[in-house]
């Protein structure tokens, strides 16, 4: 979490720092700064303000914000509240040294206090103006320049950081450094430019040559000159450029008023473009290289465990009954957060999956690399190219849905659905568990999934109508059972982070041991009940709810006349085979949630306590 740029040059840093910071607020947005130093008057200006990369532009309108270098950061706080005096850059006390970082520094309390023995003050509750007055303490204590006393401040530092660090007795040079926490520098023609962000989109508009800069690693962005790559011991690194490919267009919200809704409507195209390649022969076969690749092992597999979190998890989910289904291995599904501190038990025949739309999760990334230390193979799904859990997984398949700004994740969860269900249609041939008829049945149904989803987002105007009847719920229960239970979970979770009405997701069949008790005149239940062979069961539990007054809100199969004679309110959805539905089924789901913000008011794209990228514990 958190965002940080950085940039050294010949142009001005302020407009790229903060359109910058602004592409990054995904990350955070309880307060923003930036340090940019003045050449010509030789000062560091710095401006910070509590909210959001609007309110620092309020906060430096009409003051110097000139000069060629300089830094900035959008926080998601962690130590300390989310005020001015928190908000990053933090001075050292001599003035000389200035910093942005994002991650937790975890022994900062010690070092906090030896540094206040030696006589060290602090203004704020941050880990960072620890890390910066660490830095300036050992360059005054052992003479040092900027690099080595960033090195050997960081061989003291146990935690995470990407940091950004600014000398104004040597200010040609940006020294930037990272552990567990992203950070990639693009290079601009000649070497005489350095772009510097948490990730590549507030680079990509000026260049497309990128160093993804990695653990431990310490880089010299000093104009003019060439990038300069050393690791915490002191060794010199091959310097790796990348050309990236992003589409710059996918980081705007293309006329809708938020990037949620936009993201919701992409769907669509990005499943189509997730698909793209990978289903071929017209249609006939699916063909992902990291299962051609990993082909004996993924027929020898006696296990697979997915790793995730949030959103992807509920993907993880549907994974393991789309695996169980069409590959009959066994699969366990862990929060990556349970799993890394549960010593689990991991074998080297094991296959571990992770699933990721940012790349950067802590707990997923902590998660395989703890199972690769056990040898198992881990495969990663992931929507940011060139993260860290792509860079650490043996092999994998990207989503390519584009970039996912909304914090709430929509088409990134399909996006993985549908990877997740090409993966096991592929494994499951191979394997010769799934029969020849059903594997061309399922691809044709999928390859038709992007149009039955543009059907489905058509009822958007109806949806929102019924959202106004729930934006004063207090609770909503959501109910589903197989592969729609997952959704249920996740349409929960959608409500909950962006509407900030308690939801809860249930197996609907386990309603009755617990959760009925909740039902009563005030208490919308949402049912997921398209056509499958729990049906019938699943209309019983609807009888229940309605016998106890509870409002039915239910997702029907197309033409479903029971339910609707039920239920107060229906939306419907094409009819697919049960494997496929979730595709389906969450759209309402997401609409819903969206709809319900936008009646009460709330920032959709920016809920609160909230940041898309979750590199912390
Ligand atoms: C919910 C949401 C989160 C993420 C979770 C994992 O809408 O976005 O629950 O799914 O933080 O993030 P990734 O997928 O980036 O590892």
């Amino acid at each position: 979490m958190c965002g940080i740029v950085g940039y050294t040059g010949y142009r001005e840093a302020y407009p790229i720092l903060i359109k910058g910071l602004h592409r990054l607020e995904y990350r955070g947005y309880d307060s923003a700064g930036t340090a940019i130093y003045d050449d010509k008057s030789r000062e560091l200006n710095i401006y910070k303000a509590k909210g959001k990369v609007s309110d620092l532009e309020k906060a430096a309108m009409g003051h110097n914000h000139c000069g060629s270098l300089g830094i900035a950061h959008t926080r998601w706080a962690t130590h300390g509240h989310p005020n001015e005096t928190n908000a990053h850059p933090h001075v050292s006390e001599t003035g000389q040294l200035t910093i942005v970082h994002n991650g937790i520094i975890e022994n900062y309390i010690i070092l906090r206090d030896q540094l206040k023995d030696k006589g060290y003050h602090f203004k704020s509750e941050t880990d960072t103006e620890v890390l910066v007055q660490l830095i300036q303490y050992v360059m005054d204590s052992h003479n040092t320049d900027l690099v080595t006393s960033v090195r050997l401040a960081l061989e003291k530092v146990i935690g995470a950081y990407a940091i950004l660090v600014v000398d104004t007795k040597n200010p040609d040079t940006l020294v930037a450094a990272r552990k567990s926490s992203p950070m990639v520098i693009g290079i601009g023609e000649n070497n005489c430019e350095f772009f510097i962000a948490s990730d590549a989109s507030p680079i990509i508009e000026y260049t497309n040559r990128m160093v993804y800069l990695e653990d431990e690693q310490i880089a010299v962005c000093h104009r003019g000159e060439a990038l300069q790559i050393i690791a915490l011991d002191n060794s010199e690194v091959a310097v790796n450029v990348k050309k990236v490919n992003l589409d710059l267009s996918m980081l705007d919200k293309g006329g809708y008023p938020h990037f949620m809704l936009k993201e919701i409507h992409d769907q669509p195209q990005c499943i189509r473009d997730c698909m793209r390649g990978r289903i071929v022969q017209d249609g006939k076969r699916i063909v992902l290289s990291a299962v051609t690749e990993h082909r004996e092992e993924l027929l020898k597999a006696k296990r697979i465990i997915i790793v995730s979190c949030g959103t992807s998890w509920h993907a993880g989910l549907i994974g393991k009954l789309l695996i169980e289904q069409f590959c009959r291995i066994p699969v366990e599904v862990a929060y990556a957060s349970e799993f890394r501190y549960s010593d689990p038990v991991i074998d080297s025949n094991d296959i571990v999956i992770a699933i990721s739309q940012s790349g950067e999760t802590a707990d997923t990334l902590a998660a395989i690399q703890l199972a690769s230390e056990h040898g198992a193979l881990i495969f990663g799904i992931v929507n940011v190219v060139g993260s860290s859990i792509a860079r650490a997984s043996d092999t994998g398949t990207y989503i390519h849905v584009g970039p996912e700004i909304g914090v709430a994740s929509t088409k990134a969860f399909t996006g993985q659905v549908t990877v997740l269900t090409m993966i096991a249609l592929a494994v499951g041939r191979e394997r010769g568990t799934v029969s020849e008829e059903k594997y061309s049945s399922l691809i044709n149904e999928l390859l038709t999934i992007p149009e039955l989803m543009e059907k489905v987002l058509a009822q958007d105007e109806k949806i929102k109508l019924i959202a106004q009847q729930y934006a004063t719920s207090h609770n909503m229960l959501y109910l589903g059972r197989a592969y729609n239970y997952p959704v249920a979970l996740e349409g929960a979770l959608k409500l909950k982070e962006i509407s900030y009405i308690h939801a809860e997701g249930y197996p609907a069949a386990e309603m009755k041991h617990g959760p009925i008790a909740l039902v009563d005149e005030n208490m919308p239940v949402v049912f997921i009940a398209t056509h499958h062979k729990l049906y019938e069961k699943i209309l019983s539990n609807m009888q229940e709810v309605i016998a106890r007054k509870g409002k039915v809100l239910a997702i029907v199969t197309e033409g479903d006349e029971t339910i609707k004679g039920m239920a107060e309110n229906i939306i419907e959805v094409p009819q697919v085979d049960n494997s496929l539905a979730p595709l389906l089924t969450v759209l309402p789901l997401q609409m819903l949630a969206y709809h319900v913000a936008v009646a009460k008011g709330l920032d959709v794209d920016q809920p609160r306590n909230l940041a898309k990228s979750v590199t912390v514990e």
